[in-house]
């Protein structure tokens, strides 16, 4: 139990490590699932995963995906969507197959999403990256330890970190669906990734203050594979 803190120089090397343990498990397990995050955190990873499929080192056809969270009332091909964000950045660019690629709908019934994940044999390796606020997916804090994949409504802190990628503030959506606290400590191993001083001082809070409700990300405390790749300047260490 416990966070394994690993301190690396900056975003890249935060992404080439990140990307070699993931790679690795393709390896060692060609049908791995894995649970995906979207932000610009983990897009240095998606990069270099594409590269290693285009240098034949990776083969994702046998990966399954299932994708943290999803804003409501956007469409697929709306380009702030998240199915956008990920078709763009990883899945367009692999030979996955489209059919084993998940995310959570309003709309589909919650529990189903549950259950797919639970009938894949449940997530391998879950990225996480880690909101200001210490949110990971979109379980804002106050959200239950015990909680499941359900719609939320999101913090101001939230709708204006995420404004940057809207043209008009008033476009980001207010609700979003995301896995649970419980649904994410179900993943066998996490990968937390933690990237530029704006994530010091959550990152200082999940390293230092006691596990509660007002840091999400520090239920991960409890998990018994959890790894936090972080950078010098989100390193208050
Ligand atoms: C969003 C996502 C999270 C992500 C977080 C951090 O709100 N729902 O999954 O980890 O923001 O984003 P970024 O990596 O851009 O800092």
């Amino acid at each position: 139990m416990g966070i394994k803190r690993v301190a690396v120089s900056g975003y890249q090397e935060m992404s080439d490590r990140a990307a070699l343990l993931v790679i690795q498990r393709i390896k060692e397990k060609p049908d791995l699932v894995l649970g995906l995050a979207t932000g610009s955190t983990p897009l240095g990873l998606y990069e270099r995963l594409v590269e290693s499929y285009q240098q034949g080192e990776t083969d994702f056809s046998q990966v399954a995906t299932f994708n943290l969270d999803e804003y409501c009332g956007l469409s697929k091909n709306h380009p702030q969507s998240y199915q956008y964000f990920m078709d763009k950045h990883l899945f367009s660019l692999v030979n996955i197959d489209c059919r084993q690629v998940h995310f959570p709908q309003e709309n589909d019934g919650l529990d189903k999403y549950e259950q797919k994940i639970k009938d894949t044999g449940g997530v391998d390796v879950q990225i996480l990256g880690i909101g200001r606020n210490g949110h990971i997916g979109f379980n804002e804090p106050g959200s239950a330890f015990t909680s499941r994949t359900r719609v939320v409504d999101l913090t101001d802190v939230t709708i204006k970190d995420n404004a940057r990628f809207f043209a008009r503030p008033e476009e980001v959506p207010r609700r979003a669906v995301t896995m649970g606290l419980a649904t994410i400590m179900d993943a066998k191993e996490i990968l937390l990734l933690a990237s530029g001083a704006s994530k010091a001082s959550v990152v200082e809070r999940l390293m230092t203050e006691k596990q509660s409700v007002d840091v999400p990300a520090s239920i991960l405390w409890g998990h018994p594979k959890i790894m936090l790749i972080v950078d010098k300047e989100a390193d208050g260490n």
